[in-house]
């Protein structure tokens, strides 16, 4: 990425996000990130003042589930592929991205992978299931054709799929799209990542299949950092960690799920939860309205969400607010008591 301008926001970010409510991981807050995300604005090369993303700022560490949430068209998918270092060459990219500490320029691709909602576009139609993990592994290093095959077999079998040998023999179109986003969590797999990113991974699967592919994801959380990206609140809610709310650019809260869900602070992640259903009923989703959103070249100075906010104050329009608050959740505002 284009790094030639640092941009730092005002308030340093907090950083310890230790908690120990029921079934999830305590995440150690002194150990040092996995991805730190600092001062990240992403603009068009040729329209410098039309930003998609906004200085956003944010932390993972290893262990950690995060959901990243927000209405369609709000940078989720441009913020993903920013720290996979594959943004669109219209793009340009400013602010630091490290990973374990290193810039990302300087990082082996392999660490950090990517999986998206539509896992039948990125698998090559005229291979094999096994002929393309073989590849990968095999990318990854060393292993003879004969060898890459059993590890090709075991990734099939650590991602659920029970049959391997039969698997690796079919082509994508011969597999359902639970099982082809399984087979991408193998190929991710393969590279033995330190940080995985799910795109929307399950928002093209049926219910159970959902939940199984969560469920998959969970299990491996333990040995890399997820970023996932859902449209589905109670998704975030009941299986990440901590939850990153991003408007029109702009990551306008993040907190402890739960704190969250029991008190979000800022107004915009107010009125997305209360829009929802309890986290009982599931799935909350959602709804993406275009007239929610303004589109990128239309963004005010300031806060992203003052035209839509009952709360407005003068400095809304004309400062961006920066994250504050206690560690366990900081919110962008200048007017909390509205
Ligand atoms: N290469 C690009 N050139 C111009 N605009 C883009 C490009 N990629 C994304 N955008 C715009 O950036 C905004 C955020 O897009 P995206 O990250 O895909 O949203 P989300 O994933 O949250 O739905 C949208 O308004 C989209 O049209
Ligand atoms: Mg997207």
């Amino acid at each position: 990425m284009d790094q030639t301008t640092s941009h730092a926001l005002e308030t340093p970010y907090v950083q310890a996000i230790e908690h120990e409510s029921a079934g999830r991981q305590v995440i150690a807050s002194g150990s040092p990130p996995l991805l730190s995300v600092t001062g990240l604005t992403v603009a068009l090369a040729d329209r410098p003042e039309t930003r998609l993303l906004d200085a956003v700022q944010f932390e993972l560490r290893k262990g950690e589930f995060f959901a990243l949430v927000g209405e369609s068209g709000s940078g989720k998918s441009v913020l993903c592929s920013t720290i996979m270092g594959v943004a669109s060459s219209e793009l340009r990219c400013l602010g630091d991205i490290h990973i374990d500490g290193r810039p990302l320029a300087d990082v082996d691709r392999r660490q950090r992978a990517m999986i998206y909602q539509q896992p039948s576009l990125y698998l090559n139609p005229v291979r094999t299931i096994g002929f393309q993990l073989r590849e990968t592994v095999q990318m990854v290093g060393g292993l003879s054709k004969k060898e890459a095959s059993q590890r090709a077999a075991d990734l099939l079998c650590d991602v659920g799929i029970d049959d391997p040998r039969e698997t690796m023999r079919k082509y994508p179109h011969e597999m359902s799209g639970g099982m082809n986003q399984r087979v991408m969590i193998a190929m991710a797999l393969a590279m033995k990542p330190k940080l995985l990113i799910a795109d929307e991974p399950t928002s093209a699967l049926d219910v159970t299949t959902q939940k199984q592919i969560l469920d998959l994801l969970e299990r491996l959380r333990s040995d890399m950092a997820i970023l996932l990206v859902t449209h589905d609140l109670g998704v975030a809610l009941q299986r990440s960690d901590r939850i990153g709310v991003l408007y029109a650019g702009q990551l306008v809260e993040i907190g402890r799920a739960d704190l969250v869900d029991r008190a979000p602070l800022h107004p915009y992640t107010r009125a997305l939860f209360s829009a929802v259903p309890p986290l009982s009923e599931h799935p909350r989703r959602l709804q993406s309205s275009s007239r929610s959103l303004p589109e990128p070249g239309q963004r005010q100075a300031g806060c992203s969400f003052a035209s839509r906010c009952s709360g407005t104050l003068d400095i809304c329009r004309r400062t961006r607010p920066a994250l504050q608050g206690i560690p366990q959740q900081v919110v962008a505002c200048h007017n909390l008591e509205a």
